[in-house]
């Protein structure tokens, strides 16, 4: 099946950045109707230098190879560099081999990608050295998880704290995409310094999301921004508002609910992360209030559609999938989720539900990003849809109501 092309690239991007999974990509062959790219065949890998880990890129033309290494490290946009010019090239074919799996990306005649994705005959094992630190988007280090007390004062993450470091870490890669894809669409307009991009987050807690997005996209994107943090709770405004002054930061916190925090001006961009069960909804229904053109939300606990449906007789034949609790609570998580896309949809929306860490990490994996391209959209298939399955299920879904849905 397609899929929006840069979609694709922007996958097999995150892959071909990421040190410790990529094995080998490889890009070839030219894209129907565009400039073909000036080299017949590139070739990335990672190699271990006397100066550390590096991309290696090697370019042939007709006749030779053009080799060159660029450097990882979190101070330096070396490799993210090497990767994006080639990737805005119209080659016809990237395949990228993962310790995991091989990803064929095909370019169609419409432009739009396949991609195949298959398990390797054998299993891989790539090793290039033990002593690297390892490329993150953010490193370990960096004064914000030192300060927010998820590196110790050395710089070194705590045992404790890897979830968390993980869970942020996955985040801002997937706002990273996002963003990028955004701007390339147009459906977020370029910030610049006197206008730089606004963020909110909603239900920030300890800011642990909202600094790390602050940091990533100014310092390592070099994206002018803005964050906000709202959260009910005061304790958490002034802790944050604290942190960010130690940090020299300029990010504001707000202390208030999420349906009825007031913001000086209309943000582009709303992240909540496990917001706590319809807090999601309301960090939804504010979004789609606020016009907002891309959000990502993490939802975290689903308790309001598991209480309705412990409350309503579940409808014929599908009794068996709520006899048992463990399996009714993930059917709760899985209407929740399904609705608010649903509706997200009917509001303009082309939502993508996706994991966003692995599910050995933690089980609220899961992540709806929105991504505004229309009006709300009345009638219709996605309506009809949704209608169908509250009513067959008896739910009021509590962004349906918000949304007077
Ligand atoms: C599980 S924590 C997540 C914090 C943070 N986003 C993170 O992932 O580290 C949920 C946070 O949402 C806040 N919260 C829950 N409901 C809220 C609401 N309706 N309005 C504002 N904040 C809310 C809580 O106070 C809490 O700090």
């Amino acid at each position: 099946m397609s899929e929006p092309l840069l979609r694709a690239l922007n996958r097999m991007r995150g892959l071909i950045l990421d040190p410790d999974v990529l094995v080998k990509a490889v890009a070839s062959g030219r894209q129907k109707g565009e400039e073909p790219p000036p080299w017949r065949r590139v070739e990335l890998r990672y190699v271990d230098l006397k100066a550390g880990r590096h991309l290696q890129v090697t370019k042939y033309d007709a006749t030779q190879a053009f080799t060159s290494n660029h450097s990882i490290s979190s101070d330096s946009d070396d490799a993210r560099a090497a990767v994006d010019e080639l990737i805005d090239l119209a080659f016809g074919h990237w395949n990228v081999s993962t310790t995991t799996e091989d990803h064929a990306l095909r370019v169609t005649k419409r432009l739009e990608a396949v991609v195949a994705t298959t398990p390797p005959a054998a299993p891989r094992e790539v090793t290039r050295g033990h002593d690297q630190p390892k490329a993150r988007l953010l490193p370990e280090d960096d004064p914000v998880f030192v300060e927010l007390g998820i590196s110790d004062g050395d710089g070194r993450l705590k045992p404790s704290r890897q979830a968390k470091y993980r869970q942020v870490e996955e985040f801002l890669r997937l706002l990273d995409a996002s963003v990028t894809e955004a701007l390339v669409k147009g459906h977020l307009r370029r910030p610049t310094a006197e206008e730089p991009l606004r963020i909110v987050d909603l239900g920030c807690g300890n800011g642990y999301l909202t600094f790390a997005a602050q940091r990533y996209l100014t310092s390592v994107r070099g994206l002018p921004v803005v964050v906000t943090g709202v959260d009910v709770k005061e304790q958490s405004r002034d802790h944050n508002s604290a942190v960010a002054a130690r940090l020299g930061m300029s990010a504001e916190f707000v202390a208030g609910t999420i349906s009825d925090a007031e913001l000086a001006e209309r943000p582009e961009v709303v992240l909540a992360l496990h917001a706590c069960d319809t807090a999601t909804d309301d960090a939804l229904a504010r979004a789609v209030e606020w016009e907002v053109p891309l959000v990502l939300a993490a939802p975290c606990c689903h308790h309001d559609i598991a209480a309705q449906l412990r409350k309503t007789p579940t409808p014929s034949p599908y009794a068996m999938l709520t006899r048992h609790g463990i399996l009714r609570e993930r059917l709760a998580d899985t209407l929740t989720d399904a609705l608010r896309a649903s509706l997200m949809r009917l509001q303009g929306y082309r939502v993508d539900v996706v994991q966003f860490v692995e599910s050995q990490h933690t089980p609220r994996n899961t992540m709806l990003r929105a991504v505004r391209t229309g009006g709300p959209v009345k009638g219709g298939a996605v309506r009809k849809e949704y209608d169908d399955l509250v009513t067959t299920w008896g739910l009021e879904p509590r962004l349906g109501e918000l949304l007077g849905a």
